[in-house]
């Protein structure tokens, strides 16, 4: 079946569901197509900061009414190490920046009601999905629908927003990508537990056994995450072995760890990733189809919802005859993609530890840790980053 829109955005995450809510707030169609099944979409766990940007940038789109209920706002972070918690007061260091934790899983059910009860054309469980004619001004958009349907759907420009594996980053022709890679050699074992949180804000752990991170979901609802290796089988770990670890890795005298039933358990790899430009002709790469960052300090999310916040004004402009918005798309963006890439990779290798490596690593670590937890200098830096830059606004 043919037919015709005006953005063809292939994912359903969070970049490409708030790119086809934004675009619908200035009036452009598009039709977002995703392999997955609507629920798998809703119960992927995924990290849960919001840096302030994200939020105003969802409030301004008119998305936060759950968000504004049942998000936590946090005011700081804990570092743990050398025996001590130390806590970074993020209000004080920035002039008042905070942080709102909240699912991205909620975060991607909010923007899949919203798009549905506002008409949005969201095609679940597609296969088959190809993007071709990049570098013409009529690329097109290739799917087979659930009910096995061929569709093929032209368009005025597609967002790549398929993540790091998906089919938009390869269509574009060798030689025209440069990307920078860095794997890490250790990988995070996640759990959601039904317990209280045992902290009133997250805690950054490190420790001779390997980075330990308290996060939480709600007030009846923690998730928690242990280093473990990146080929880790996860048979080997238990609910006791888990709760175990996370015991010793965030032990201090005279607080206590509280365990409850596990409800998810996954093992997540870390990778930094960069390709750059983000677009070629006229197809565009927003979020993890562009950049992967590994999960410290929990940037992905908010990276992907600052690609659509500069992408959809820029296709609006583009669609409109005006090239110079989309000609500024990727530098504009790779900013702040590679001062998160940076961020990412200071607070990961500050806090893990490398399998096999010698004592300098760890009084390296424990050096730096010292810094930022006694340098208001250093502090700030890191509360800056963490809290995020400027985002631009849905209006912008
Ligand atoms: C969470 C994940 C992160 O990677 C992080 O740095 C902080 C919190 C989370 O899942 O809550």
């Amino acid at each position: 079946m043919r037919t015709r829109t005006q953005v063809g955005i292939v994912g359903g995450g969070p970049a490409g569901l708030l790119l086809s809510h934004l675009l619908a707030l200035r009036g452009i169609d598009s039709v977002l197509i995703e392999v997955r099944s609507r629920e798998y979409c809703e119960a992927r766990q995924r990290a849960g900061v919001l840096e302030d940007g994200s939020v105003a940038l969802l409030r301004d789109a008119g998305l936060a009414d759950r968000l504004d209920r049942q998000g936590l706002i946090h005011g700081g972070i804990y570092l743990q190490f050398d025996g001590q918690r130390r806590h970074i007061d993020f209000r004080d260091l920035t002039g008042g920046r905070t942080v709102t934790v909240y699912a991205q899983t909620e975060v991607v059910k909010d923007l899949i009601a919203r798009r549905l009860a506002d008409g949005g054309a969201l095609k679940f469980s597609v296969t088959d999905t190809s993007v071709a004619d990049l570098d013409t001004d009529r690329p097109v958009l290739r799917y087979t629908d659930e009910a096995g349907t061929r569709h093929e759907v032209t368009c005025d420009a597609i967002a790549g927003c398929d993540g790091f594996h998906g089919v938009c980053r390869p269509s574009i022709p060798p030689g025209v990508l440069a990307t920078w890679e860095r794997d890490y050699p250790y990988a995070w074992l996640g759990i959601l537990a039904d317990v209280p949180p045992s902290t009133d804000e997250l805690i950054y752990a490190h420790h001779q056994n390997g980075f330990a991170l308290h996060s939480l979901r709600s007030p009846t609802v923690s998730r928690l995450y242990l280093q473990v290796r990146p080929d880790e089988d996860i048979a080997e770990w238990p609910d006791e072995r888990i709760w175990a670890e996370l015991a010793v890795r965030f032990g201090l005298p005279g607080w206590t760890l509280q365990t409850g039933a596990v409800t998810d358990k996954a093992v997540t790899p870390m990778r930094s990733f960069v390709s750059a430009p983000m677009r070629f002709g006229r197809l565009f790469l927003a979020g993890d189809a562009a950049h992967i960052v590994p999960p410290t300090g929990a940037k992905g999310l908010n990276l992907a919802l600052a690609d659509v916040a500069v992408l959809a004004p820029a296709l609006d402009a583009l669609l409109h005859g005006d090239q110079t918005p989309a000609a500024d798309y990727s530098a504009t963006c790779l900013q702040r993609v590679w001062r998160s890439t940076h961020f990412s990779w200071w607070m990961t290798t500050m806090l893990h530890r490398t399998p096999g490596a010698d004592e300098m690593e760890m009084q390296l670590q424990l050096s730096q840790l010292r810094y930022v937890a006694s340098s208001r200098a250093a502090a700030t830096s890191l509360a800056e980053n963490y809290t995020g830059l400027p985002v631009p606004r849905a209006d912008g």
